[in-house]
């Protein structure tokens, strides 16, 4: 347990060497303001003795500045530790939210469809920003006030060490009591935050499930869910709060039988004679104000277990494995792509995908996907960028397996549109350039009328400045199509992949569409899953999957005298045309 604290914290030493100037200025500040505090208390024995014991009363008048100025430098110096310790705490939160972010760019895809959307987000926003105020008053609290406890420590062990030991008796009690709740604090911790990220997953899933709700009168189904994940939320906080204050309590309780222990025994002292009464008001002092900051320091400690808790679920993060190319340099294909006995499911308890296919994609030509909905088409696709890898056998670029390649590399050669494309909430032009940022005006023209886009985009009032998913604004499945489409002229990959990219267009813009591919045609690696006869009897080479298997292989003629399956899709495709 105490391991993982030391661990906790050394992570937090790391983020530390960016900001070391406020940190050793902040701690400069707290070691002043520590030293004040217990000049103060130290000189309490020789003024008292010596004004009143004494009688030195032409002294006196200058005890209030005396006092005034300690106290004065005191805030100050207080202020300005609290000041430069914050700045360390959030600066290193903010780290940790931008290596987390990081993190989660580079996490392979699969892992990260996994994971849910509001998990995620919650990590990131929720989990950090619990991490921040906890440990900035912890951290401020542990540096400063363990000063304080020495330094006063040091004082009343000058003036009598048996009576302090005496009035410190219940320390252990303290220690054992705050460990041990700030281990429940932790564990419930990372229950609350889980709880946290639950409901930012519930409501994302609201909003955009928002017409099924409205229209399937699912409201207090959903409101149910809500109130009970809710409910879950709030006891566990209750349960927080119990722990933080009963850590409090014990300190308090605690604190008054030291002091009752030290009064008892010191008072009687003082009436015997056996200690002036100068150095039993010293001492006492010094003993109580040392409980002061043993309960801040007590609350720090399950601060920092608070903190702790949050932070196992952004350690998780940090732990998994990035995804991971090789060194080699893709070069766009001069032969193709080869599946050889290639298996692949979504998850292990999941039925295969793919199973063992065997498969030749030749470069530079049009290749045809064609099969049943489920049989697997996006998800060989989607193999070829590695958003997945095979779970046996292996695919071969150009006969090196797509393993050795260097990541960047190798998705730079695609150009991919999907039938629900993603546009960002970013200018039209924005979305377009993503893909070439150096692209002059003409060439963005260019891609967008050879994708059929040109005219609506310039229909529109701000043209290519329109933003997206602003001002009311929000586009066509078809429109967005065309957009994504627009994206592939521009950059002219050498490997094209559309996945039923035009499906929600008219057929006369497919028709020009079609005709604008065509140019690319023998010079660009065409891959098309197709919904549409036209485009499948025009390609090279044709491929028939059916449940996770190629059937059948060959060109149009070929698959219709030997496939009985793709003569039963000819049908349809003929009916539907
Ligand atoms: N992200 C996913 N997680 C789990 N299963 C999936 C996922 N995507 C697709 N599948 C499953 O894999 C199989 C093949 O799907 P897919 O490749 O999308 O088929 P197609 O594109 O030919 O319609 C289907 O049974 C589908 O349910
Ligand atoms: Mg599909």
């Amino acid at each position: 347990m105490k391991n993982d604290t030391l661990l906790f914290l050394s992570y937090l030493l790391k983020y530390l060497k960016h900001l070391y100037k406020p940190f050793s200025l902040g701690i400069t500040f707290a070691i002043l303001s520590s030293f004040l505090t217990g000049l103060g208390t130290w000189s309490i024995k020789p003024i008292f003795n010596y004004v009143f014991v004494e009688k030195h009363y032409e002294i006196f008048k200058f005890i209030p500045f005396y006092l005034i100025l300690i106290f004065s430098l005191n805030g100050l110096f207080s202020l300005l530790q609290a000041y430069y310790m914050k700045s360390v705490s959030t600066g290193i939160i903010n780290r940790i939210r931008l290596d987390l972010f990081k993190k989660f760019l580079s996490l392979p895809y699969s892992r990260l469809i996994k994971e849910r959307t509001g998990q995620t987000i919650s990590r990131v926003i929720n989990d950090t920003s619990q991490i921040e105020p906890l440990l900035g008053e912890s951290s401020q609290i542990l540096f400063k006030e363990t000063l304080t406890v020495v330094v006063l420590l040091f004082v009343a062990f000058y003036q009598r060490w048996d009576l302090t030991l005496i009035a410190l008796i219940t320390l252990p009690a303290i220690v054992y009591g705050t460990k041990y709740l700030g281990t429940k604090t932790r564990k419930t911790r990372r229950l609350t935050q889980a709880s946290t990220g639950e409901l930012t997953h519930r409501m994302g899933e609201i909003l955009q499930g928002i017409r099924e709700i409205k229209i399937s009168a699912s409201k207090d189904l959903m409101l149910k869910f809500f109130a009970k994940e809710l409910e879950r939320f709030y006891r566990l906080s209750l349960k927080v709060t119990k722990y933080r204050e009963s850590s409090k309590s014990l300190v308090d309780l605690m604190t008054g039988f030291g002091a009752a222990l030290l009064i008892g025994y010191g008072g009687s002292l003082v009436i015997k004679g056996a200690l002036t009464p100068g150095a039993f008001l010293s001492l006492l002092t010094a003993i109580l104000l040392i409980f002061n900051p043993i309960r801040k320091l007590s609350r720090a400690y399950t601060g920092l277990k608070e903190a702790q808790g949050a932070w196992s679920r952004i350690e998780e993060v940090f732990h998994l494995e990035e995804e991971k190319g090789g060194t080699l340099k893709a070069h766009p294909p001069q032969k193709g792509f080869e599946f050889r006995e290639v298996s692949f499911r979504y998850d292990s308890n999941l039925p295969y995908a793919l199973y063992r296919v065997n498969l030749y994609l030749p470069a530079q030509k049009m290749i045809a996907l064609v099969g049943p909905s489920g049989a697997g088409k996006s998800t060989l696709i989607s193999l070829l960028p590695r958003f997945y890898d095979p779970e046996e056998g292996e695919i071969l670029l150009d006969g090196v397996n797509l393993k050795e390649f260097d990541l960047e590399s190798l998705r730079g050669l695609f150009g991919m549109v999907w039938q629900e494309p993603f546009l960002f909430n970013l200018s039209i032009w924005d979305n377009l350039i993503l893909v070439k940022p150096e692209a002059t005006f003409e060439e963005v023209r260019e891609a967008c009328r050879a994708a059929q886009a040109l005219d609506f985009i310039e229909s529109l009032p701000k043209g290519f400045d329109t933003v997206l998913g602003e001002e009311g604004l929000s586009l066509s499945g078809g429109q967005k199509q065309r957009l994504a489409l627009a994206r592939v002229f521009l950059k002219r990959p050498p490997i094209i992949i559309l996945d039923e990219a035009t499906s929600q267009l008219d057929t006369l813009t497919e028709r020009a569409i079609e005709a604008a591919l065509n140019e690319l045609r023998g010079k660009h690696t065409l891959i098309v899953i197709a919904h549409r006869l036209s485009t499948i009897t025009r390609a090279d080479k044709i491929v028939l999957l059916d449940r996770g298997r190629v059937v059948a292989e060959g060109n149009h003629e070929e698959l219709l005298l030997k496939s009985p399956l793709y003569r039963e899709l000819y049908q349809t495709f003929l009916r539907e045309k």
